[in-house]
């Protein structure tokens, strides 16, 4: 179901790191992802998983090593959510490149500046960790997400013709990173 507002007031929009879900977030982050999945910018998923698969998934994300797990929230409620995902300890090679994945907002909250204030939350930690580099990959079909990603100076570095398969169609992926 979704948010429905109240108020005529502009929303007021927040981003924090989510390192515990207190009271509605679960359900208002499984919401947000279903609503997400359901519009055609899913993180990998083309269609709603049940709910119980859904809550482990964030649950499981927010102890993963290495992981940060952001969120969005407008007028309180959680629309949206971004993952830094730190390289692996034995990764010496690439212990300098951070990935943002896991990018997405309800689309009932979107156009209200929400993904890139997140992005930029994330940026602010990877930098503050160190990281050199920034990247990520998107569905070349995504055409509002490469849009902002541009915007915020991701340089697109190569694609991959065979990165996805949406309903038995290939789908092109792009590879971007961001220097820090
Ligand atoms: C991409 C997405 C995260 C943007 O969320 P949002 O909160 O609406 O974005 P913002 O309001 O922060 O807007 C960021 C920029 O993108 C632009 N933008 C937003 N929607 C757009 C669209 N449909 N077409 C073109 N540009 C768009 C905005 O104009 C803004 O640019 P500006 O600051 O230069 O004006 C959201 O549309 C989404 O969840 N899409 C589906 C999931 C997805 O593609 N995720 C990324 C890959 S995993």
């Amino acid at each position: 179901m979704p948010f429905a507002r109240t108020s005529n007031l502009p929303p007021v929009i927040t981003v924090e790191r989510l390192l515990e879900l207190h009271g509605a977030d679960l359900h208002d982050l499984c919401d947000a992802a279903d609503a997400a999945i359901t519009d055609g910018g899913g993180f990998g998923w083309l269609r709603p998983p049940h709910r119980t698969a859904m809550e482990r998934y964030w649950q499981g994300a927010l102890v993963v090593p290495g992981r940060s797990v952001y969120v969005g929230r407008m007028d309180g409620v959680i629309a949206a959510s971004t993952q830094l995902s730190r390289p692996a300890g034995n990764n010496e090679a690439r212990a300098g490149a951070a990935y943002l994945t896991t990018c997405f907002v309800a689309p009932w909250a979107r156009g209200h500046g929400m993904a890139r204030r997140l992005l930029e939350a994330v940026e602010v930690e990877a930098r503050d960790d160190g990281f050199e580099t920034l990247q990520l990959d998107v569905r070349a079909t995504q055409s509002a997400a490469i849009h902002l990603y541009e915007s915020l100076g991701y340089v697109c570095w190569g694609t991959n013709p065979y990165y996805a398969k949406v309903d038995g169609v290939q789908v092109a992926g792009r590879y971007y990173y961001k220097i820090l």
